[in-house]
Parts: structure tokens; sequence; C-alpha cells
């Protein structure tokens, strides 16, 4: 009998291992363990055997059944991870997008450069601040200790407007953005720590002039602020706008009638290969003009310059932008000539930011 017994688990155990799938290893299961199968047929066999053989082939037939029914399980878990496994592959569906024609427009370097000077500034916490193009005489520069017989004014190219109905004043095409300094301080009580990017005009026009330009404007006014935020300020600004992790800055003393010491900065460069690079080098360039905000500047903004005191830039927008994306001509940004905005410009969806890359 117990012969009988291994034999009758060689061969189950060779169904079991021989089912290809999980209907397979269920008529196994029922041909084994069911009602009619192998296994309880030979258990209902028990009774026709001589006693002293029932409790020993009886034992071994209950220790066929659990290995059979082991292996009936292991064989299960086998099948279903294969099943699992063929459907993952054979149900893969692909997510991604179709892919969508680039779009056609651009933003123009200046935009782009505003985005990112407003993205660095945003992160140091300035605000921005805006103003009107058309200007009057006291914003553009009386206010800003320009007086009427200032030679300032003259250095200026100033486009006139006739006068303004009611005072008689002349307006102005605003020379500057710094008129907003005073707005802003007229507006709004300090402290104040505000950018202010626009479009600026003055009778010029050659290779590095264009009648309209563009300009941004920064101020800050504090009860302690001093010329070390000044420098932290604009160089923390360079680093992050020309992308580089050093810049080297020079702070030379120059003359602004509204700042009080007055400076231009320049920043290191060097042209190698016919290749200007930003940062480093033996050269200098000019980038903007700065100082600390005049206490006549103040005053005529009702600002109590004994409290209050502070730091103000201005910076050629194009001119950065020039020197940032290697842009040849002043001129041709202002031709809308589709041909050099397609080359020059950026594409819509890469907004600058300080996190994901200002310009990639
Ligand atoms: N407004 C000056 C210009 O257009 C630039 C400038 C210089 C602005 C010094 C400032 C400053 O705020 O402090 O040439």
């Amino acid at each position: 009998m117990s012969t009988d017994v291994d034999t009758l688990e060689g061969e189950l155990m060779a169904q079991v291992a021989a089912a290809g799938d999980l209907a397979a290893l269920e008529e196994a299961r029922i041909a084994a363990l069911g009602r009619k199968g192998r296994i309880t047929a030979m258990m209902k066999g028990l009774g026709q055997i001589p006693a002293e053989e029932r409790r020993e082939t009886g034992a071994a037939l209950n220790r066929l059944k659990d290995s059979v029914a082991t292996a009936i399980e292991a064989r299960r878990q086998d099948l279903r991870a294969g099943e699992l496994e063929a459907r993952l592959v054979g149900e893969g569906i692909d997510i991604t997008l179709p892919v969508r024609p680039e779009p056609q427009g651009r933003i123009h370097p200046v935009s782009q450069v505003m985005d990112e000077i407003a993205a660095i500034f945003a992160d140091m916490d300035f605000t921005i601040a805006e103003g009107p193009d058309i200007e009057d005489d006291f914003h553009n520069f009386t206010a800003l200790n320009i007086p009427p017989e200032h030679p300032a004014r003259q250095m200026q190219d100033t486009f006139y407007l006739p006068p303004r109905d009611g005072d008689g004043m002349p307006m102005v095409l605003r020379t500057h953005t710094s008129p907003v300094q005073i707005r802003t301080m007229q507006n709004l009580p300090p402290p104040h720590r505000i950018v202010v990017p626009g479009r600026t005009y003055r009778s010029d026009s050659d290779q590095t002039h264009t009648p309209m330009f563009h300009q941004i404007e920064g101020l800050v006014i504090d009860r302690d602020t001093h010329m070390g935020h000044l420098k932290g300020t604009l160089e923390a600004f360079c680093q992050a706008f020309f992308e580089v992790d050093n810049v080297r800055m020079r702070f030379r003393p120059s003359h602004f009638p509204f700042t009080e010491p007055s400076a231009e900065v320049d920043i290191g460069c060097s042209h190698e290969g016919g290749e200007l690079r930003i940062g480093d080098g033996d050269d200098w360039l000019e980038i903007l003009g700065c100082g600390m905000v005049h206490p006549r500047v103040l005053e005529s903004c009702g600002v109590d310059s004994s409290e209050w005191q502070g730091f103000a830039w201005g910076m050629g927008i194009d001119r950065i932008a020039m020197l940032k994306y290697g842009i040849p001509d002043l001129r041709a940004f202002f031709d809308c000539d589709l041909r050099w905005l397609r080359h020059y410009g950026f594409v819509p969806l890469d907004v600058p930011t300080l996190s994901g890359g200002l310009s990639r």
C-alpha cells in the first residue's frame, strides 16, 4: 500500500507541476483532492484493507493530502504572479502627451530680462512700482534735486511736450525711472523697498542709444540703511542675474544730483577669442549709477531726512540684456524684425524663476 501512496504522490506532484495555468491547476486539484479525486478514493478504500495496515496507510494518505495541497497552493502563487506580470506587460498604457507644436511667439529679450530682474528682487523682498511715461517737470527733475538752471537738464536730452493745462508747466517724456522714487515716497509712508522697471526717453540715437530705452530703478529707505546694504544688494543681484558665482565689482565715485555720495558700478569682464565673459577678467563694464538718496530728495517728498535714509540705483535694461545674451546692436531691439525675434527671443512657457533657473 505504501508504494501505491508513493507512486500516487509522484503522479499527483507531476500533474501539479505541469499545470500551465490556474484552470489546469484546478483540474489537477479536483483530480487529486476532489470528491471523486484519487486521494479521496483511496481514503474511502481504507475500510477494505486489513486492519493492521489501515493506520499506517491512513497516516500516509493524510501526509500525502497535506503535501499535495501545499504543492497546489505554491503552484497557484507562482501562476498568479506570472499572470499578473503578463497583464501588467500586456495592459501597459502610454501616459505621455502627444507632441504639441512649439508655440510660435517669442518673448522679447527686454521682457525676459525684466522678468528675470523682477524674480531676483522679489526674492529679496522688493515690491514692483510703476509710474507714468509722461511726467511733469517736478517729478522728473525738481524733486530729484535738479533745479531749473541745473546743467543736468541739458545733459538728459529731454523730449518736451506741450505745457500742462492749469499751471502751464512743461510736461516731458520721463528721461529716467527716478521720478517713481518721488511718486512712491509721496504716496506711501517709509520704509520703502521697491524696484521700478519701465520705458524711458531721450533725444539720442546711435549704435548704443535709442530714443526709447528701458531702465530699472531701485529704492530702499529705512532708518539705518547704509552703503554696505547697497553694495550687498547689487552684488547679490549681479551674481543672480549673470548666473555666475562671483562677479568682480567696482564702485567708482561719481556724481548724480539726487544721491550723495554717488557711485557708478562696473563689473569685471574679459574678451577672449571675441567672446565677452562677465564676472572675471581685467576689463570693466559700467552697468549702473547709484548712491545714498540725497536729503533734499527726501525732504521734497515730505520724508524727514533726520529719521530716514537709504539708497537708490538706476540701470539700463537693454544694455544688460545685450551683455547677458550677447546681442550686438541695440537698434535691432526695436526694429520689430521677426527673424531677429525668433533668434534672440525666449519661449513663452519658460518663465524665469530663481528655483527653476532664470534663463536656461
Ligand atoms: N537716473 C540716472 C540716469 O538715468 C541713473 C541713476 C543714478 C539712478 C543714480 C539712481 C541713482 O537712482 O541713485 O542716468
